[in-house]
């Protein structure tokens, strides 16, 4: 359905979106996600037709909407896509049912659909109770959902978010992301959703994108990115709590974990990164053959289970275990490494195993 090939936008001092390919089907979700500056809102944006691609195309089905070489695009109104954006922008002049039932108006529609439209998206967000308020008279998570409803109103076949849930509130930001899931279930548009927090992004997405610095670090399903990340980037960056990345080094007997020999035994050329999921950590008071002496840091719960950090300088673990008897700040805890890493990056982050 969106089809993205050599994408790059260069506002003229470096590209800010360097060559991104991707295709995803209809009924997608996918999500981009990465840090600040990546160049995500850029991509949207170049989706929705409000910037012009400097190379590179975009098609969306068999239709072409964007070609860099010739400058070609379609304009926003023509695309059949929707966007929400960070700041709900709703027009305060107008009713919640006012500002659903503008873009309607735009297109053309006559009095009786519109208002049987209205109706339907205020009760698909479940709103319909606040169709006479105006905007000023309803919390910033209604007015939330009244983007949201005003941007599906029309039926876009594509709808782009651009961090939609960052000005709420925590829990209510977990609501959000099922209504919006369910949003998107209900109308069968295609969905690109832009974030930076990777949790919205593995609960969300049928197919992720992580981005840094303009270029595609992995396209995948959020599963994959999780068991098989392509950089050290990505498994720092997705999972919950993220991957542990130690630095080893062949040693004369074993293998240097952060500057300490283990009894290891895989394969390893010269100075890597190994990475260890924090499931396969054990935690103990007691030194054991392939155990990292560190400073207890702190223990939270996830999920009816425990995290425990500990850390000493240059390095810091995470573990997820059953329980945390008694540990003190200050404690010594021996943190048991299994004997193969699930990944190797190299020292600039290529993955090599
Ligand atoms: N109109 C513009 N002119 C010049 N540079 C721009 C323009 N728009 C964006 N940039 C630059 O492009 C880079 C990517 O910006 P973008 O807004 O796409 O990042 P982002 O990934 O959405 O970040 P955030 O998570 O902070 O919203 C930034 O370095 C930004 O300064
Ligand atoms: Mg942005």
């Amino acid at each position: 359905m969106i089809g993205i090939d050599a994408l790059t936008k260069d506002f003229g001092e470096g590209p800010v979106v360097d060559a991104v390919s991707l295709s995803v089907p209809q009924g997608a979700f996918l999500v981009l996600v990465g840090p600040s500056g990546c160049g995500k809102s850029t991509m949207l944006r170049m989706l929705a037709g409000l910037e012009k691609p400097t190379s590179g195309t975009i098609t969306f089905g068999d239709v072409k909407v964007s070609d860099g070489e010739s400058g070609w695009t379609i304009a926003p109104s023509r695309r059949d896509t929707g966007l929400v954006f960070q700041s709900y922008a709703l027009w305060p002049h107008m009713t919640v049912a006012g500002n659903v039932d503008w873009p309607l108006k735009v297109a053309g529609l006559d009095k009786a659909e519109r208002s049987t439209r209205v109706a339907e998206v205020l009760g698909l967000l479940g709103i319909e109770q606040l169709a006479r308020r105006y905007p000023n008279e309803i919390s910033g998570g209604q007015q939330q959902r009244v983007a949201i409803a005003r941007m599906i109103a029309p039926k876009p076949k594509i709808m782009l978010f651009d961090e939609p849930l960052s000005n709420l509130d925590a829990k209510l930001r977990v609501e959000m992301r099922s209504e919006l899931m369910r949003v998107h279930r209900a109308t069968g548009a295609t969905s690109v959703y832009v974030t930076h927090d990777q949790v919205e992004a593995m609960t969300m997405a049928s197919h992720v994108a992580v981005l840094n610095r303009g270029r595609i670090q992995q396209f995948g399903t959020p599963r994959d990115l999780v068991a098989d990340p392509a950089t050290a980037f990505v498994a720092t960056f997705v999972g919950t709590p993220p991957a542990n990345l130690i630095e080893v080094e062949p040693a004369q007997d074993g293998i240097a974990f952060a500057g300490e020999i283990l009894p290891a035994s895989f394969p390893l050329d010269g100075p890597a990164q190994a990475m260890f999921l924090p499931e396969t950590l054990r935690v103990s008071r007691e030194a054991g053959p392939r155990t990292i002496a560190l400073e207890f840091a702190e223990a939270s719960p996830v999920a009816g289970r425990v995290m425990v950090t500990g850390a000493r300088a240059g390095l810091r673990l995470t573990a997820v275990v059953d329980d945390v008897p008694g540990f003190m700040p200050g404690d010594t805890l021996y943190f048991a490494i299994p004997e193969v890493p699930a990944a190797l990056f190299s020292v600039d982050g290529e993955r090599l195993a």
